[in-house]
């Protein structure tokens, strides 16, 4: 699992309601698009990112909102060339021409790929919550990046369902777009 921090990261990045929902109940992010952004655009959230790590469910939804596997050409325009790792024990279709590779089992087993694709940019671990609590438990995770929306949800994906205390969080960042706070968190992960 070690490597050299100052080569590249691994990074859990998402807009979360501010009661710790990423997806309500029926795994929708509709509510935060009603969020006022005040005008700014949003930052680049993978620049400097190599690969992208997410589950089943946000890959699903994903393919699915921007109608993927009928216009696969729309893939590269949003991630370019770079490799999407996605976790599932099921059998997925991917959009033709998109570096997707379906991987299951222990993160631990995967890391070494994840990393070797990355090369020296980072990698965005971006949902949902319990992927990114399986890179926290091999002490894989360096950084949390949330963008706190005004909303509360009464159910649904949670942000991050683990249990870590304040010896291993440091806030490293804290700004505003509008009427989301965004938080980063460097994680500490034990030694
Ligand atoms: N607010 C935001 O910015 C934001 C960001 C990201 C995602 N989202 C949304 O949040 C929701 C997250 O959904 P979710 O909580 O269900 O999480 P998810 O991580 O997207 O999907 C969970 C699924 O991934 C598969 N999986 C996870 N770990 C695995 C492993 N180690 N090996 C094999 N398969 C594994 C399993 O599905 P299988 O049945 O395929 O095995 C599991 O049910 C989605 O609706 C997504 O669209 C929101």
């Amino acid at each position: 699992v070690g490597h050299d921090r100052a080569e590249s990261k691994i990074f859990y990045r998402t807009a979360t309601s501010f009661n710790g929902f990423i997806a309500d109940e029926d795994n929708s992010v509709g509510w935060l698009f009603g969020v006022d952004s005040g005008g700014q655009a949003p930052p680049d959230v993978l620049a400097g990112v190599g690969v992208i790590v997410v589950g089943s469910t946000t890959y699903e939804w994903v393919v699915q909102a921007m109608n993927l596997l009928a216009e696969p050409q729309k893939w590269q325009h949003v991630y370019g060339a770079r490799p999407m790792f996605v976790f599932t024990t099921r059998s997925l279709d991917a959009p033709e021409g998109a570096d997707v590779r379906f991987v299951r089992g222990a993160v631990g087993d995967h890391l070494a790929a994840i990393r070797t694709a990355a090369g020296e940019q980072d990698v965005c671990v971006s949902g949902g919550g319990d992927l990114a609590g399986q890179f926290l438990d091999i002490g894989a995770l360096d950084q949390i990046v949330l963008g706190i929306a005004p909303v509360a949800l009464a159910g649904g994906a949670p942000l991050f369902p683990r249990r870590v205390e304040a010896d291993r969080l440091h806030v490293t960042d804290v700004s505003r777009r509008g009427q989301f706070v965004n938080i980063t968190y460097a994680v500490g992960n034990p030694g």
